[in-house]
């Protein structure tokens, strides 16, 4: 019997961003793998989830040139490719750790097509995570979309152009790799007069995280870094955060400052629980009062 394969989201970075789930499949497998780039073997994605994984599990790094040479990338993924289906084929299940989301601009997706054209009864499974444009926007304090509203997600691995095919139909874009085409991004951002409309942010949860509306200061800024994107929202931010993300660490301590943060939204239920469309008497009464009463 073939093994699993599990594509595995490990969310944006912050550990605590991990799935329950994620955890429970790390714990059983018998093997892992996670990319990395073949320039170093570091593997972020692993880092993320090391304390999760069981010191008997092996945990390869499969490489991957960081190139747009489809030739290149086509052996690379093939020889991956082998190494896992050789997992498989010994009836083990296999993790596969991304960064965010399997299925969102992931490797993953590669390896996952690749081992079911090499096996074709694969059994794969994939445990999402949270997407760095959640992780971002959460950051940044900003809503990606809210009612009818339009959310387009792009690649800017090579430059801004995807701007102009989807700004004019979306209230919010995401635009992802915001790094080695920075300046080419800013330019078509100018060109649509979005300037004060952008958010960039970079390495959101962890060490070093910047979060930056000033669109001068981004015209400046030298050599970003790859875990960078931008959100841009046609009808203007409406936020201010701009210091650490989350508000608590694993102490309940705070960890930015606070000033800069909306004061939280009082929910509505705290107090007393309303229902929409339902006489108030009935909800404060119980529906089995009522309901004796009529
Ligand atoms: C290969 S894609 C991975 C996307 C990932 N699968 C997801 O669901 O978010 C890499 C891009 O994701 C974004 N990214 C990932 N982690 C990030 C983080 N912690 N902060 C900001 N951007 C991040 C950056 O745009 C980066 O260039």
């Amino acid at each position: 019997m073939l093994g699993i394969l599990y594509g595995i989201g490990v969310g944006p970075g912050d550990p605590d961003l991990l799935t329950l789930k994620a955890v429970k499949v790390l714990k059983r497998v018998a093997h892992v793998f996670a990319a990395a780039s073949s320039k170093n073997d570091y593997s972020l994605a692993h880092d993320i989830v090391r304390e999760h994984i069981p010191s008997s599990t092996p945990v390869d790094q499969l490489a991957f040139p960081m190139t747009f040479n489809s030739e290149k990338l086509e052996d690379a993924w093939q020889a991956n490719c082998e190494q896992v289906v050789e997992v498989l084929r010994q009836g083990k299940d296999v993790a596969f750790l991304t960064l965010g989301d399997p299925l969102t601009f992931s490797t993953f997706i590669y390896l996952m097509r690749k081992v079911r054209s090499r096996i074709p009864g694969a059994r794969v499974s994939v445990v999402p995570g949270i997407t760095s444009f959640q992780a971002a926007a959460a950051c940044a304090g900003e809503p990606l979309a809210e009612g009818e509203e339009i959310v387009s997600i792009i690649s800017g691995a090579k430059g801004g152009e995807r701007l102009k095919d989807v700004i004019s139909l979306s209230d919010s874009v995401v635009l992802m790799k915001a790094y080695k085409y920075l300046p080419e991004i800013l330019s078509e951002v100018e060109e649509a007069g979005l300037q004060d409309s952008c958010c960039f942010i970079s390495r959101c949860g962890l060490e070093g995280e910047v979060i930056e509306r000033d669109f001068d200061k981004l015209l400046q800024m030298e050599r970003p870094n790859y875990l960078s994107l931008m959100l841009i929202k046609r009808r203007g931010l409406e936020s201010t955060v701009r210091s650490r993300s989350s508000l608590e660490s694993m102490e309940g301590q705070l960890v930015g400052n606070p000033a800069d943060v909306p004061a939280p939204v009082k929910p509505a239920c705290r107090d007393r629980l309303r229902v929409v469309g339902i006489p108030e008497p009935a909800v404060a009464m119980g529906f089995k009062e009522k309901a004796a009463q009529a």
